[in-house]
């Protein structure tokens, strides 16, 4: 099964993908982690990247498209994946169809996970990340069991740089006039399912396996 997982920033296209990862046994692919990975490693990629992070603008395509390319051609791919962040642009989704119909294939599932903006900035400045392992929390709606220490691996929690308020709504701008047009790109595909991502975690979830029939 390959899924796409759209949604504004902090909607929980991440918090879902994990869940439905493991349920589907299908790996669990996000740019962004994949992005916060090069700059925790001090990669080449990751310098790129950082400057345009930070700022809650998008890095430019012809960064993203490869790397997701090559990570789909991998093989635990094989029998299905989960595409958390990306695409996020018309071009990177004219990207991935192509580079699948190459290979005789195409996406199964859009999911649009939908939240207004005001819900959004309410979740991002609780939001907390594992500095080591990248697991996240929220101080309220998801608290970790031992205050500001990751329940995976113990490590440090952290506010992530671009969850800053003035970040949060540059990247709420951006998502609204880069990303949103997907919503309607793939329902003319006919592969999009709208979620209400204002419900609790578990309800989202169970609206998200109802909506993919696993
Ligand atoms: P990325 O890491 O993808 O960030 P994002 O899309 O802004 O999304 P977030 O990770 O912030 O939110 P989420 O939807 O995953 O929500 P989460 O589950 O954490 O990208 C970061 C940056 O990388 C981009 O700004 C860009 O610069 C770059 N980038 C990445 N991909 C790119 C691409 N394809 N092209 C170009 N640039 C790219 O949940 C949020 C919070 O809410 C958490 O605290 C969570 O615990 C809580 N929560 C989740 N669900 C619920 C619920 N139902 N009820 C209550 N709380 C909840
Ligand atoms: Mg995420």
């Amino acid at each position: 099964m390959k899924i796409i997982m759209l949604g504004a920033p902090g909607a929980g296209k991440g918090t879902q993908a994990k869940m439905i990862a493991e349920k589907c046994g299908i790996p669990h692919i996000s740019t962004g982690d994949i992005f916060r990975a090069n700059i925790k490693e001090g990669t080449e990629l990751g310098k790129k990247a950082k400057g345009y992070m930070d700022k809650g603008e998008l890095v430019p395509d012809e960064l993203t498209c490869d790397l997701v390319m090559d990570r789909i051609s991998h093989d635990d791919c094989k029998n299905g994946f989960i595409l958390d962040g990306f695409p996020r642009t018309i071009p990177q989704a004219e990207a991935l169809s192509a580079a699948l119909e190459k290979a005789g294939q195409a996406m199964d599932y859009a999911i649009d996970i939908e939240i207004p903006d005001q819900n959004i900035i309410d979740r991002m400045g609780g939001r907390r990340a594992c500095a080591v392992c990248g697991a996240t929390y929220h101080l309220v709606n998801i608290p970790p069991k031992v205050e500001g220490h990751c329940d995976e691996c113990g490590g440090p929690l952290i506010l992530r740089d671009d969850d800053k308020p003035e970040t949060v709504k540059n990247r709420l701008s951006v998502y609204h006039t880069q990303t949103q047009p997907l919503i309607e790109y793939y329902s003319k595909k006919g592969i999009l399912s709208e979620v209400d991502g204002t419900m609790e975690m578990q309800a989202v979830f169970d609206a998200i396996i109802k909506a993919i029939g696993a």
